[in-house]
């Protein structure tokens, strides 16, 4: 079993989910956490870790190679899971130069550091080291209603400069392991949602607006399909394939849940409404405003789980409901955590610049 493990970008939603998971169900392994705090990090995803004994934080970029080197060989790391990213689709269209830095030169400056210290001074192949790289579903485009999911065989088609910069990553990620070989696992996930996740995105962002009285800003005809996964669920399936995924493959995950926008949103405005009634006495959901789309929008996602599923039996545990009202309640008891990230001036400053230039369209 690999214990002695590199996170980068655990900080961030489903990076601090990950620490948190891992730390809690193993006392015998070590992690170190390299994050470079960056808008969408905080320490306060890492409150109140379980045995925090085992646990290191490096604040510092993945595209400082020495400093990665050092710590592969500091620490005596055995394997690599590397979350760091810019990961909002949105941010990626209104100014992707950093998508390309950190998504393609970022998991570039860890390959180089891992091959280094890895292969070329220690020596070290399959079974004693694991670069493990988390992908997204995005980098295969998108589906007509009636085309098959996404499976592990599917030709790359990113769409955004977030899914370009991640197929990108995911090239060089299969390339270190067929030339040089790196023992590397790859997983290609859906969208997640669960506590710790950064307000800009679809299922905290309508949480919030809600709360605060504020419209819910539905991109187009809100007829896109995603497909949702607990981050929970997330976490559990990372573990397994880094544990017991084959080197040089990859493994897609989902959630099997796939519903439009519309029915989430219209679905987080049911629970609301139940577990904390608007005080304008209305129901949350006449807060729903339809507005300008996203560029290059993709209609549809959805994937098949067969392959990890019959090969190391994972399975999403949580469905839509459940998951969806662990994370409204999650939510509902962060005052603090709220607050902090609503006071940050990159937040403030995001929102006008994303939804200010958007109209209101009729629907
Ligand atoms: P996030 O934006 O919440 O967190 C990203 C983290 O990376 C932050 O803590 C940030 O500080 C850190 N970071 C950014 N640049 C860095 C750098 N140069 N050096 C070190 N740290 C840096 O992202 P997330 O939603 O938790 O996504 C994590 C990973 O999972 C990403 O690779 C993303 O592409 C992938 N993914 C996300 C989803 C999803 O639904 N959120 C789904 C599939 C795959
Ligand atoms: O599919 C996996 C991907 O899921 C991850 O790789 C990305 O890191 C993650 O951000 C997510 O990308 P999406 O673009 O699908 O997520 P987002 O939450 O931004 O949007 C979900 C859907 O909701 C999408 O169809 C756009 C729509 N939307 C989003 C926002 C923020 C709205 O209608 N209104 C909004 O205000």
């Amino acid at each position: 079993m690999y214990k002695r493990i590199l996170v980068t970008g655990g900080a961030g939603f489903i990076g601090s989910n990950f620490v948190r998971h891992v730390l809690g169900k193993f006392e015998d392994v070590y992690i170190v956490n390299l994050d470079l705090l960056t808008y969408a990090g905080s320490l306060e995803n890492l409150r109140d870790l379980p045995n925090k004994e085992n646990y290191h934080f490096i604040e510092g970029d993945i595209l400082d190679q020495d400093l990665v080197q050092r710590t592969l060989r500091e620490f005596e790391i055995d394997s690599l899971v590397h979350f760091a990213a810019e990961s909002h689709v949105d941010r990626s269209i209104l100014g992707p130069s950093a998508f390309v830095q950190t998504n393609i030169l970022g998991t570039f400056s860890l390959l180089e550091a891992a091959r280094k210290v890895w292969i070329e001074e220690k020596k070290l192949g399959d079974g004693d080291v694991r670069f493990h790289h988390i992908s997204t579903d995005e980098v295969y485009g998108t589906l007509a209603p009636d085309d098959p999911a996404f499976e592990e065989t599917t030709s790359y088609a990113p769409n955004s400069p977030y899914a370009a910069s991640k197929a990108s990553s995911d090239h060089l990620v299969r390339s270190y392991a067929h030339t040089y070989g790196m023992p590397t696992t790859l997983t290609n996930c859906t969208n997640n949602y669960g506590p710790y996740q950064f307000p800009e995105k679809l299922i905290p962002l309508m949480i919030l607006n809600a709360l605060n009285g504020k419209d819910l800003p539905i991109y187009g005809d809100g007829e896109q399909i995603r497909d949702w996964l607990y981050v929970e669920d997330h976490c559990e399936a990372i573990w397994q394939v880094l544990q017991k995924g084959c080197s040089g493959e990859s493994y897609c995950v989902g959630g099997n849940n796939q519903p439009a926008n519309l029915e989430i949103v219209d679905t987080l405005c049911e629970i609301l409404d139940e577990l904390k009634p608007s005080a304008s006495g209305k129901n949350y959901a006449s807060q729903k405003t339809f507005v300008t789309d996203r560029p290059g929008h993709d209609r549809r996602y959805a994937m098949k789980i067969n392959k990890i599923n019959q090969e190391l039996g994972w399975e999403p545990k949580h469905n839509l409901k459940d998951g969806l009202l662990k994370t409204i309640n999650w939510y509902l008891k962060q005052e603090e955590w709220i607050e902090a990230i609503s006071k940050k001036k990159e937040y403030q400053s995001w929102m006008d610049e994303n939804y200010t230039e958007r109209t209101e369209e009729e629907k």
